[in-house]
């Protein structure tokens, strides 16, 4: 191959440098800007995390406060943006429409798309943090046909998105503060995860200094995938489906070790983590917090914990590293608050969304940053001369 290496997946390959994020996946390690995972989860809120992964430290008291009001007073979508989501169908998965709303932030923000301009770049930021939640529960509110509300500022980040998604007009809306909270640490625990997929394609099209708003919906896209952002939705599809047939978990666990069909335990395996994905652990413990706290406990977390014990004893998850990831879990938890399944892909893109600003700021100003360009190795016809119609 020359002086090309050949590496499908990008698997040995590191793509830029980063000041961001630290995975060691043998250890099971995650960190943000140095700050271990588990201590960021308990103690810190979205924003501030956000603002540490954006910015590189830990706001104070004042920075925190001046960046919520800054994102508090963006909230609200342009007006026009309204006819955008009535052209969608009334059944549109909202992944597609939330990646086509931050894609028309460019037509709306026209003095956003220099990349190189810092001042376009801090309130392309702002209007993305402030703004994807609106359009998040926008989309949820068209794909179940009831009107969709106007932010209220009065609230937190994480309530005022829930009373959007959950609100309706005509009647007062009660956000439960332990749902505020869990939701925020989830978060939390999405917030960045250096070269993932979606990263990576934010990084790759904003190298070719496409704006942030253009980066970030493509990034948004790249989440959409089931082996990607899309497998927590995957993963209650298939406890539902163990469950609908009488909760055989044994059989399912053979199927995905025959590779059946291309069948697997979806929620398990990582890129990077050789060992237990450390955001999984935290989001088990509050799955099962939630569960302990509801009246009707939901079957599928048994078949849940069922699963992941069987597979944790099972020669065939263990000798390949399989452990159980972030996704796992989530989706009973999502459940559990009143999200359908086809929203759970677009919390994760909430979630992701300071990690993707973070790390395309962080790109735009390297100066070791080049257009992204990878090589291929070629495997076609060698030279041939061309066949007229009648000869073919
Ligand atoms: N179930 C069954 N077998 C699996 C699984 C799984 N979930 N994941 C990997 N394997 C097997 C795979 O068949 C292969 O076996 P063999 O060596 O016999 O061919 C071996 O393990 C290595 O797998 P790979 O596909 O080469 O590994 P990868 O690093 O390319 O893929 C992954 C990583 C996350 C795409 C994969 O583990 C997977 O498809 N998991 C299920 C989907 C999922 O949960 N995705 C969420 C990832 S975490 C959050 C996020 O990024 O969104």
């Amino acid at each position: 191959t020359g002086s090309v290496t050949y590496d499908p997946g990008f698997v040995n390959t590191a793509s830029c440098r980063s000041d961001i994020t630290y995975i060691d996946g043998d250890a099971g390690i995650l960190r943000y800007r140095g700050y271990p995972i588990d201590q960021l989860a308990e103690n810190a809120s979205f924003l501030e995390v956000s603002y540490l992964l954006i910015y590189g430290e830990l706001p104070s008291a004042t920075e925190l406060e001046s960046f919520s009001d800054k994102v508090r007073r963006h909230t609200m979508l342009h007006e026009e943006m309204k006819g955008f989501f009535a052209g969608f169908p009334s059944d549109a998965h909202p992944m597609p429409v939330l990646s086509s709303a931050v894609s028309a932030l460019s037509t709306f923000y026209q003095d956003s798309l220099n990349p190189f301009d810092r001042d376009q770049v801090e309130i392309s930021t702002v209007r993305l943090l402030a703004k994807v939640p609106t359009i998040a529960s926008y989309a949820y509110k068209k794909s179940i046909g009831q009107p969709s509300l106007y932010p209220d500022n009065s609230l937190g980040y994480v309530e005022n998105f829930l009373r959007m998604t959950f609100g309706v007009p005509a009647m007062p809306y009660e956000v439960d503060p332990v749902v505020a909270k869990v939701l925020d640490m989830l978060f939390v625990l999405h917030a960045d995860h250096e070269q993932n997929c979606s990263t990576s394609t934010v990084r790759l099209v904003g190298s070719s200094q496409a704006n942030l708003f253009a980066s970030v919906s493509a990034g948004v896209n790249a989440l959409f995938g089931p082996l990607h952002g899309g497998a927590n939705q995957a993963v209650l599809e298939m406890l539902q489906e163990i469950h609908d047939s009488d909760d055989d978990v044994d059989s399912f666990v053979n199927k995905v070790k025959n590779k059946e069909a291309g069948v697997r335990l979806m929620g398990f395996g990582h890129r990077v983590y050789k060992n237990y994905d450390p955001r999984a652990a935290i989001v088990k413990k509050a799955a099962q917090d939630v569960m302990a706290k509801m009246q009707t406990p939901d079957p599928l977390l048994e078949i849940a914990m069922k699963l992941e014990e069987i597979a944790l004893a099972d020669d065939f998850f263990v000798s390949r590293k399989l452990y159980p990831n972030v996704d796992f879990y989530t989706g009973l938890i999502y459940k559990a608050m009143g999200f359908p399944t086809k929203m759970f892909t677009v919390l994760f893109a909430l979630g992701r969304l300071p990690g993707w600003i973070a790390q395309w700021r962080e790109m735009i100003n390297d100066p070791d940053t080049k257009i992204g360009r990878p090589r291929q190795v070629y495997t076609g016809a060698g030279e041939r001369s061309f066949l007229p119609m009648d000869k073919r």
